[in-house]
């Protein structure tokens, strides 16, 4: 599916919406792009804007509230939306809408609805919405995911994720704080590693007695995904000790070896020989910029294009699902109420008219990334 590519020479004027913790990160990257030009911040704080404007240090940025009517004054080539999960569908649909491509934060919305909605609105704008999952972009998964090719059918990829942090704030306080706000992390590494999308899941969430999260800090989760490998996501916030890295620490058990990652440095394999060579797709968000761009500039398809990347929202509302019905779900069932919620939602007759026409959503999603 083709997306309009941004023909102006010298680097992409972006704005910056959201500039809370992962906005400011995302003004330095953008600061520290060659290819890219930071030209305004957009926040519903004026105060947020003004700190996060301070801190990159450019000067004369431009700032506002408003993401459509910002990136008009500053003629804008794209926008970046960092703001919070809630915002993220009516943000990214607006800019779409005014013809402005996305790059955008995990998850793609706040639900698996309103995702298919934004996919719809990406589709009949032919405008480029990515959404940027920042770990899937290291060397080392890349090495393992080649090192893998070599090794035959896979039969179990199996991830721990082991930390103790006190975040404070909102975290602590609301349902799956594990799965909703980590877990898709590992979920999406998990379809890059196998280039393959889930059918269905069982899970189970829990909080330890010790837990000071409010809801369950801990999950179990297995993952049928196709092709027949199971993905298995083993996980808690409230464990002290021994933690695993943020990436959490893989074991990938293929028909001809096995692949260890810890989740930082340098994978490991049995049998010891060294694997195919896997091209730097850079770090973390300067990372998925860098694929935005490229994209934007050649037409190029990019990981987290919004369609795909659906699927690894997916996999989180069918855990938490699965974990709260005490039943295996299906992820095309979860797809299918998904789509009805968001044909019933949808007030763009033209995403309105895409989203019928999709002859199955798995279909209509089912785009394979570039590897
Ligand atoms: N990739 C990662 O590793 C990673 C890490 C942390 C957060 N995130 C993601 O980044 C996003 C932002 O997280 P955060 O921690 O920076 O949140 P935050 O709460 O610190 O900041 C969000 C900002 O968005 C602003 N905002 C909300 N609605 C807006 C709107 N309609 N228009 C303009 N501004 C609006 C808020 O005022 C706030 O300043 C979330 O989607 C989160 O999941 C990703």
């Amino acid at each position: 599916m083709s997306f309009r590519t941004i023909e102006t020479e010298g680097p992409v004027r972006l704005v910056v919406v959201g500039a809370g913790g992962m906005g400011r990160a995302w003004a330095r990257t953008i600061r520290d792009s060659g290819d890219a030009e930071l030209v305004g911040i957009a926040d519903l704080s004026s105060a947020a804007a003004e700190a996060a404007a301070a801190e990159t240090g450019v000067p004369g940025l431009a700032l506002g509230s408003d993401a459509v009517g910002l990136a008009r004054r500053t003629g804008a080539d794209a926008i970046v939306n960092a703001t919070v999960p809630e915002a993220h569908h009516p943000v990214t649909a607006a800019a779409l809408r005014a013809g402005l491509p996305v790059l955008g934060e995990k998850p793609v919305a706040a639900s698996v609805a309103e995702g298919l909605s934004l996919a719809a609105t990406a589709e009949h704008t032919g405008r480029l919405f990515m959404v940027s999952q920042s770990r899937r972009y290291h060397h080392s998964l890349h090495r393992a995911k080649r090192r893998l090719e070599t090794l035959g059918a896979v039969g179990v990829v199996a991830v721990d994720f082991y930390k103790a942090p006190h975040f404070g704030g909102f975290r602590d306080e609301m349902a799956s704080p594990l799965l909703l706000d980590m877990a898709i992390h590992q979920f999406d590494m998990a379809r890059f590693l196998l280039d393959a999308d889930p059918v269905s899941v069982s899970c189970e969430e829990y909080n330890p007695p010790w837990s000071w999260y409010a809801g369950d800090a801990a999950a179990t989760a297995v993952f049928a995904m196709e092709g027949g490998a199971r993905f298995v996501f083993n996980g808690s916030w409230c464990s002290p000790g021994l933690e695993t890295s943020w990436n959490g620490s893989w074991r990938i058990s293929a028909e001809r070896g096995t692949v260890l990652w810890d989740g930082e440095g340098e994978p490991r394999a049995e049998p010891d020989e060294p694997g195919p060579s896997a091209d730097d797709p850079g770090r973390e968000i300067a990372g998925s910029l860098r694929e935005f761009l490229a994209a934007l500039r050649t037409g190029r398809e990019p990981m987290g294009r919004v369609h795909a990347n659906v699927m690894s929202l997916a996999m989180v509302e069918a855990a938490i699902q699965s974990a709260s019905q005490g039943k295996r779900v299906a992820i095309d069932d979860v797809l299918a109420r998904s789509h009805e919620a968001a044909l019933a939602a949808e007030r763009d007759a033209d995403a309105l008219a895409v989203m019928k026409a999709w002859p199955s959503v798995r279909d209509a999603l089912s785009q394979k990334e570039p590897q």
